[in-house]
């Protein structure tokens, strides 16, 4: 081997992965994209000439053939919480009390921030959480949360998506390294993969989550390339005595560190001295328009040595929470009413609307729910419903503004047979779940 080429290989390499860093970590990108691409591209002609040169860290190593055939179950070497959500200021309020008494500090006196506690505030990105392990400085696993204890390995799924270093940006990597963040859609992707998906008359993914969530557990990782999922970091674990000199002793200084490690962090991060701060950061968010779906904010306390004191419950660390944006609502039009009928065999009506936008998503679909409802709401195929994302993955009608009510509106109510098997469909007295009643519907089997 040409000592050449190796070094060539070597500059190539590095020189890829510092432009993926300033284009994604840093928003400044240092190569045209058509200089990245040739450079590129002659990196992956010599290690198509010399395999001896490919090495797992290669920008050309993102995305494999053959599609994975299962994702393996592992567990997680530290387990991932979620989090407790306050859903206004005050029940945040009455998490800082109980904050305040486990610490066991004296209640924050009021006006001025003298004797606050600091807070890190970062936004809660609606996407999929996935657990990152570097050996050695490389990527070595991706995982999805699964049930906080164990998930699947999506490894190959992981090295797709291009703004995750395969290798960490420093010379003195840990032995190992965890690191935890979101994957998310950014909207305007979200809504091209929808768009693609129906005109190839494949049912539209509900909202970005679903889609980035969706996306990760694909089987084949060229299908993951091709969809755009981008990555924030927003936690760090790292081994005693690394890294040499002075490890974070904040929330803070661990969004730097990861940002020096090479990964995206969300910029609009902030430290906030007391709650008043935080609302306000809170109140700056809520509603805004940002490029990707967010559902609230995340409140950190900001010293990690107080993060430890302040521990974990059964579920829950007690030193964070989010505080969730409210459901929005939007008025459209209800175009049809399908029946869908579950796994269970309930039958559940679902309107299909004018796509509108809502809370960051594009919403064509919402839950009736029942026949009672149907009946309370008065619902007519053609009326305009009041839809609510509240948390739920399909959002719900609320309301119908009957005034708007065109005059070939025509009403509508639940089948008396089943729109898959044709079976009768029962309702058993006292319950507000029409069903099947067919052991073999092609929907229960399904
Ligand atoms: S911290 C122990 N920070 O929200 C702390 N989570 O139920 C655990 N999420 O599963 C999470 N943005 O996937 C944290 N800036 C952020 C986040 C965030 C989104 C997700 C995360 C978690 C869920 C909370």
């Amino acid at each position: 081997m040409d000592p050449k080429l190796e070094e060539r290989a070597r500059e190539l390499r590095t020189l890829l992965q510092k432009a993926s860093i300033a284009y994604y970590v840093h928003d400044a990108p240092i190569l045209e994209d058509s200089v990245y691409d040739r450079l590129y591209r002659e990196l992956q002609e010599l290690e198509r000439a010399y395999p001896e040169l490919v090495t797992p860290d290669s920008p050309t190593q993102r995305v494999g053939e053959k599609p994975a055939e299962h994702f393996p179950t592992v567990f997680h070497r530290i387990p991932l919480y979620s989090l407790e959500n306050a859903f206004n200021p005050e029940e945040l309020e009455e998490w800082q009390e109980r904050l305040l008494r486990v610490l066991g500090r004296a209640p924050v006196p009021d006006g001025g921030t003298e004797g606050e506690l600091e807070y890190v505030c970062e936004l809660k990105i609606d996407g999929a959480a996935l657990a990152l392990t570097y050996i050695e400085g490389l990527l070595e696993r991706g995982a999805t949360r699964g049930d906080g204890q164990a998930g699947e390995d999506i490894t190959p799924n992981v090295r797709a998506i291009r703004s995750i270093p395969l290798r960490l940006a420093t010379a003195d990597p840990p032995p190992v390294l965890e690191v935890r963040g979101e994957v998310y859609l950014a909207l305007a992707e979200f809504e091209r993969i929808n768009r693609e998906r129906c005109s190839a008359g494949d049912p539209p993914f509900a909202n970005p989550r679903n889609c980035a969530a969706g996306t990760l557990r694909q089987l084949d990782s060229r299908v993951v390339a091709a969809r755009k999922l981008s990555f924030f970091a927003y936690a760090l674990h790292w081994p005693e005595g690394w890294p040499a000199g002075d490890p974070p002793q904040t929330q803070w200084q661990c969004l730097q560190q990861l940002k020096e490690l090479g990964f995206p962090v969300n910029p609009l991060s902030q430290v906030c001295r007391g709650l008043g701060e935080v609302i306000q950061f809170y109140e700056r968010w809520r509603g805004a328009q940002l490029p990707y779906a967010s559902d609230g904010v995340v409140v950190k306390l900001n010293s990690l040595r107080l993060q430890e004191e302040a521990g974990f419950t059964q579920k829950f660390p007690r030193w964070a929470i989010a505080l969730k944006y409210p459901a929005q609502e939007v008025p459209t039009r209800i175009r049809a009413i399908l029946a869908s009928v579950g796994r269970t065999g309930a039958v559940t009506p679902v309107a299909e609307l004018e796509p509108v936008p809502l809370a960051g998503t594009l919403v064509s679909r919402a839950s009736l729910h029942n026949a009672d409802r149907l009946r309370e709401l008065d619902v007519h195929i053609g009326d305009t419903a009041i839809v609510r994302k509240a948390g739920e993955i399909i959002p719900e009608v609320v309301g119908i503004l009957k005034e708007l009510r065109p005059a070939d509106a025509v009403p509508y109510s639940l089948p008396s047979q089943c729109p898959e098997c044709h079976a009768p469909l029962v309702r058993p007295p006292g319950e507000a779940v029409t069903r099947c009643p067919n052991p073999e519907c092609p929907a229960k089997l399904r």
